[in-house]
């Protein structure tokens, strides 16, 4: 071997040693990645049925926009109508339930349990915090997100509905009012709630003993003795939609394409990656409560199912929703 062509052996050596170790760093760091990743990441990848319905969500993207925009304006059609056929008016906003993102036009009114939870962390994002923090961060997801985005004044309120898009999320009224039950009993919640199971155990129709989670009965019972509570009360009460002439209405059965919609429209495709946005609605939706209606209403009576009936009924007639289907539920064993 000649001394130049050793050279260029050792040349092609290190060359070789290098794109090896690149390699090796490089897998390295996938699988790391990988493994770091939270949990409910992973379960994209394990259920093979999230996978398909992405890959299907990539096919179908690009909603049709001009068929959305009818769908909304007769959305809102049906609330205008409603707010006239029961004669709603001098209803005063409630502030507290607002959100405003002047930076990005944005107005959205809180209703618990309509994923609320969802564009809380949403708005944490637009309002800069990163995701890590917002992990690893011990306050709460409303206590951040007041940090940036403050209560607004009625007039503040008002001076942004003209130059925003607005929007509300809401459900069928007594899916609702059993996801606020599923949470209640849940053993590990918040603070909120072990105070409320205390509360409802103290009422003179418990009847369940106390160590054991209240009753879906003692639950609704409660409910109709203190109706004006947020994570229950009506949207029509806590987000007055009559008073306020929301761009958009959402509704929880539709929010894949309704919240890419919004993202649209508001222009926030570049801070909320729409495909991110499927993926963690895919990722959390569960369905789960939609599947258990049966079996909890069918535990009332007709007396409790009527006085809810009544409770929820503008809410029921403005957003489009039907309740029959809760009276079936009461024939069945
Ligand atoms: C997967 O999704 C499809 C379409 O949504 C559905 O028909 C099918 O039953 C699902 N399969 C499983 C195992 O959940
Ligand atoms: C609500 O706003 C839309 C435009 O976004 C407008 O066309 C409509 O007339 C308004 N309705 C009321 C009742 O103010
Ligand atoms: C609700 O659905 C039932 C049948 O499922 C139907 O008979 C009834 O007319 C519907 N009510 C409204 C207000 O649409």
């Amino acid at each position: 071997m000649s001394s130049s062509s050793f050279r260029f052996y050792k040349v092609r050596i290190s060359s070789f040693a290098k794109f090896l170790s690149f390699l090796m760093f490089t897998l390295l760091y996938v699988y790391f990645t990988y493994n770091a990743m939270p949990a409910r990441k992973t379960a994209v990848i394990r259920n093979k049925n999230v996978t398909w319905k992405i890959i299907k969500g990539f096919e179908e993207r690009g909603i049709d926009l001009y068929a959305m925009e009818e769908e909304m304006a007769s959305r809102r059609e049906l609330l205008f109508s409603t707010c006239q056929k029961f004669r709603i008016q001098n209803q005063k906003p409630k502030v507290w339930e607002y959100i405003i993102d002047a930076h990005h036009s944005l107005v959205w009114c809180k209703v618990h349990k309509a994923a609320s939870d969802t564009w809380v962390h949403y708005f944490n994002i637009l309002g800069g915090y990163n995701e890590g923090f917002l992990r690893k961060s011990k306050k709460s997801p409303m206590t951040l997100l007041r940090a940036k985005f403050p209560t607004p004044t009625l007039s503040q309120l008002q001076s942004a509905l003209r130059s925003s898009l607005s929007f509300i999320i809401v459900r069928d009224p007594l899916e609702r009012l059993l996801s606020t039950y599923l949470s209640l009993i849940e053993p590990k919640n918040e603070r909120y709630y072990s105070k409320l199971k205390k509360r409802i155990k103290n009422m003179p129709f418990a009847e369940s003993g106390t160590k054991t989670p209240p009753t879906f009965m003692e639950f609704v019972k409660y409910v109709l003795d203190n109706k004006e509570d947020e994570f229950w009360g009506t949207t029509n009460q806590f987000c007055t939609p009559c008073m306020i002439n929301f761009t958009v209405i959402v509704k929880l059965e539709t929010l894949l394409d309704d919240q890419e919609y919004i993202l649209k429209r508001a222009g926030l495709e570049d801070i909320l990656n729409p495909t991110k946005v499927r993926i963690h609605y895919l990722v959390h939706e569960k369905g789960r409560t939609r599947n258990l209606l049966p079996h909890y209403y069918q535990q009332l009576n007709f007396d409790l199912l009527y006085d809810l009936a009544n409770m929820y009924q503008v809410d029921y007639d403005m957003f489009g929703y039907n309740i029959t289907k809760y009276f079936m539920y009461l024939t069945l064993e």
